[in-house]
């Protein structure tokens, strides 16, 4: 799949050739591509919009910004006419959503918009998006086909997998997201990490484990937007992105549907590693929408550390 593509033509790769290439089921190529393009249309709403409370709450009781609810009517009306979507969970809807006539193929899981509470900053943010070939209840490893994350920052870049390796596109000027890295491939062990969370409530064992990578020499990257965060890892081929069990809320912040197991489909595609810090994220059973889970993804090296050092909880 792909391993051909000479320097010469990978410049000239766009995503529908490439999917084709790596032999992608036609129906999820076309949703791919249908849902990557709704890139552009988040973007310009970024680009119009400042920040703008929409007045509403989400089912995490987080103030949604006209642009969460903006970004997520996009995604849902580019579903509903696809032909492909039986169903579609978001972030910012309080359930599950219907839009197919039922006898639709896949079930598509959105984070519109996250780290949208950093628009005003211009800082990047991100679309995050997993699908399911039937329902999303049960293991991700069991029902995930496909994952993508889209990131709005100095370029618009996608990556995508759907189960053939990890590959980003960069959207040129005229519109088309060409192929810029194929085969992202994480390296045993890096040299960053990113930390979620106020130190003050982190668990004895979590505190060890940031103050071993400390001394280790990893250096510090977080920017409080999961999407170019994970970005960092990934694209730097290696280090550990973290949002760890808190003393309070021991399921951490991130949601598992929306954010972890696309994530985590991603980064086991490109050789690495995504844990709630006893099993793999794509082993756990998805029960509730809305369920959370600590996060430790990255590569094997410090996503193996991790684990040793969150199994020695004191006695
Ligand atoms: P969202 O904007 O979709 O609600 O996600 C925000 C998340 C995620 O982007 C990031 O990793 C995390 O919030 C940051 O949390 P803290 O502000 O607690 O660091
Ligand atoms: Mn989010
Ligand atoms: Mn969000």
């Amino acid at each position: 799949m792909g391993e051909g593509i000479s320097d010469y033509t990978k410049f000239c790769v766009d995503l529908r050739r490439h999917m084709w290439m790596a032999g992608v089921e036609t129906e999820l190529r076309r949703l791919i591509w249908q849902i990557a393009v709704t890139g552009k249309y988040i973007s310009a709403k970024i680009h119009e919009s400042n920040r703008k409370l929409a007045g509403f709450k989400n089912i995490f009781g987080e103030e949604q910004l006209a642009l969460d609810k903006s970004s997520d009517a996009i995604l849902k009306n580019q579903l509903q006419f696809s032909g492909f979507v039986r169903e579609y969970a978001s972030e910012e809807q309080d359930q599950i959503v219907q839009i197919g006539t039922g006898a639709e193929k896949y079930f598509v899981t959105a984070d519109p918009l996250d780290g949208s509470s950093l628009v005003d900053t211009n800082l990047a943010i991100g679309t995050i998006i997993g699908i399911h070939n039937g329902a999303m209840y049960g293991k991700g490893r069991d029902t995930m086909v496909a994952a993508l994350y889209i990131t709005y920052g100095p370029l618009i870049t996608m990556v995508y997998s759907a189960g053939k390796g990890t590959h980003e596109f960069v959207l040129n000027r005229e519109g088309e997201y060409v192929l810029s890295q194929e085969n992202i491939r994480l390296k045993e062990k890096g040299d960053i990490y990113s930390l979620g969370g106020l130190r003050k409530d982190w668990t004895p064992e979590h505190l060890r484990f940031v103050e071993y990578l400390e001394d280790e020499g990893y250096k510090l990257r977080y920017s409080g937007g999961f999407v170019p965060d994970i970005n960092q890892v990934l694209i730097k081929n290696g280090g550990i992105f973290t949002y760890p069990a808190l003393k309070k809320s021991p399921h951490g912040k991130l949601r598992l549907l929306f954010e972890l197991l696309p994530m985590a489909f991603l980064m086991e595609q490109a050789g690495g590693e995504a844990t709630d810090g006893k099993q793999a994220i794509l082993d756990i059973s998805v029960e509730d929408i809305g369920q959370r889970c600590p996060i430790y993804i990255g590569s094997r090296f410090e996503v193996g550390k991790a684990r040793e050092f969150l199994e020695e909880v004191q006695t």
